[in-house]
């Protein structure tokens, strides 16, 4: 349909770094974009459910502007498959993971986030939780330029 409004589901591992940066993102530049686009966040692990993203990512978000309000860490919920259009695993192992339990008709839904930045030589976005504060802005980077790939696709679809 033509105005139906589309969901986003971004999904990590922890549900605290990178599906949290990637919302941010998405969320202040597909409105920035003029597109009207519901999305979320979750973790393949829920061990930190109820928590606020980490504290380096939101710093390092903020310095470019985005907003981390409202976000609390959840995990992957069987609902998500039906609820949301897209399912965007920030690497593989969170991939593998969304296919070893979501159901046959909604496989289709599940794409590696990186998939939307075919120009950059990446294909998954690095766990930056065990590593230095420059890990999220690498984290940052890549997100970014998946970001505008996911919105030149979704502007297609309005
Ligand atoms: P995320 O990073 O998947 O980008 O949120 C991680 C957060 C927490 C852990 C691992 C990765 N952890 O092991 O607690």
């Amino acid at each position: 349909m033509a105005f139906e409004r589309k969901a986003v589901l971004f999904v990590c591992l922890g549900n605290i770094c990178r599906s949290p940066t990637a919302q941010a993102v998405f969320k202040k530049r597909s409105k920035d974009a003029g597109l009207s686009v519901w999305s979320d966040s979750a973790g393949t692990g829920a061990w930190h459910a109820g928590e606020t993203p980490d504290k380096r990512a939101i710093s390092a978000g903020r310095a470019r502007g985005y907003s981390f309000a409202g976000q609390f860490a959840r995990g992957v919920e069987d609902t998500d498959f039906e609820a949301f259009d897209l399912i965007l695993a920030m690497d593989t192992a969170n991939l593998n993971d969304l296919r070893d339990v979501c159901p046959e008709a909604f496989q289709n839904k599940l794409k590696l986030f990186l998939d939307y930045a075919p120009h950059t030589d990446m294909r998954e976005v690095p766990d930056p939780y065990y590593g230095g504060e420059d890990g999220f802005d690498r984290v940052l980077d890549l997100i970014e330029i998946a970001s505008e790939g996911l919105i030149k696709e979704l502007k297609k679809m309005y």
